[in-house]
């Protein structure tokens, strides 16, 4: 199923657009199970959404933070309040404005000195907030997702040993051009999603996208292995990203 592609006109207009199909979520979640469970995705580009979540209305007020449950698609392997921590980013850009309690937030606890201890405690909360019997995947209601210039989603890098993980998901990944650790979900996890976000942001992801996207190698890449099995799929990019899709993708995405 060819994924749906909308083309914002800017970051800020990218932001708004994934804030309206974050609350979209958690209110049709919410409403059906009386809880959202969304995976953060790391990096730079989310910051500006989870900073308008918490500070832009209608969200700020009108979301139902306490029913909110907040993982992490990835974590580096380092402390919470390290600069580079995925925790600490959507920390200081959401949760510090927030009253949220602390339960509903999931943190993968990069501090551990041996990354496959914290990939198995994560997996362990996982089941547990999920209630999930022997063999059960977790179904996130969301799972937010970036895309690096090499292709990668989450922590599932190029030539990285979690990218064939099929039995567990969670993994902890050595990342050899990194030459560091990495804590991600698999994908068979990410795939067992209702709904997929990617949010791509600036001119230097433009190829990569145009790759992702267009190849007819549909193998060639990490984030192409985002197959949801029975969920959406939906890449929202800025007019900087989307640069150099083909004007067949260009026409048929919705651009604001
Ligand atoms: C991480 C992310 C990673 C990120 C991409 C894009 O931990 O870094 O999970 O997959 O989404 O690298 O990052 P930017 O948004 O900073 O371009």
């Amino acid at each position: 199923m060819k994924p749906e592609v909308r083309i914002l006109a800017d970051p800020n207009q990218l932001a708004h657009e994934a804030a309206v199909e974050f609350a979209r979520l958690a209110t049709d979640s919410i409403k059906a199970r009386n809880v959202f469970r969304v995976a953060l995705s790391g990096g730079s580009t989310p910051k500006s959404l989870y900073s308008l979540l918490a500070n832009g209305e209608p969200w700020r007020s009108e979301l139902p933070w306490d029913k909110l449950h907040f993982f992490w698609s990835d974590e580096r392997h380092v402390p919470p309040d390290h600069p580079d921590s995925n925790f600490r980013m959507a920390n200081e850009a959401m949760f510090s404005k927030l009253v949220i309690p602390t339960e509903n937030i999931h943190r993968i606890r990069g501090e551990e000195d041996d990354p496959a201890k914290a990939a198995d405690e994560y997996k362990q909360d996982l089941e547990k907030s999920f209630h999930l019997i022997a063999n059960q995947l977790p179904r996130f209601d969301l799972v937010l997702l970036g895309l690096g210039t090499d292709g990668h989603t989450a922590s599932l890098f190029p030539d990285s040993d979690a990218l064939s993980e099929r039995e567990h998901f969670v993994a902890a990944n050595w990342i050899a051009k990194l030459n560091a650790w990495r804590i991600t979900l698999t994908f068979p996890l990410l795939n067992n999603a209702a709904h997929v976000l990617f949010l791509v942001s600036g001119s230097e992801k433009a190829n990569i996208l145009r790759a992702v996207l267009e190849n007819d190698n549909v193998n060639q890449y990490p984030a192409q292995s985002i197959r949801p099995t029975s969920g959406r799929l939906l890449w929202l990019v800025d007019r900087e990203a989307g640069a150099s899709l083909s004007a067949t993708v260009q026409n048929s995405s919705i651009t604001k």
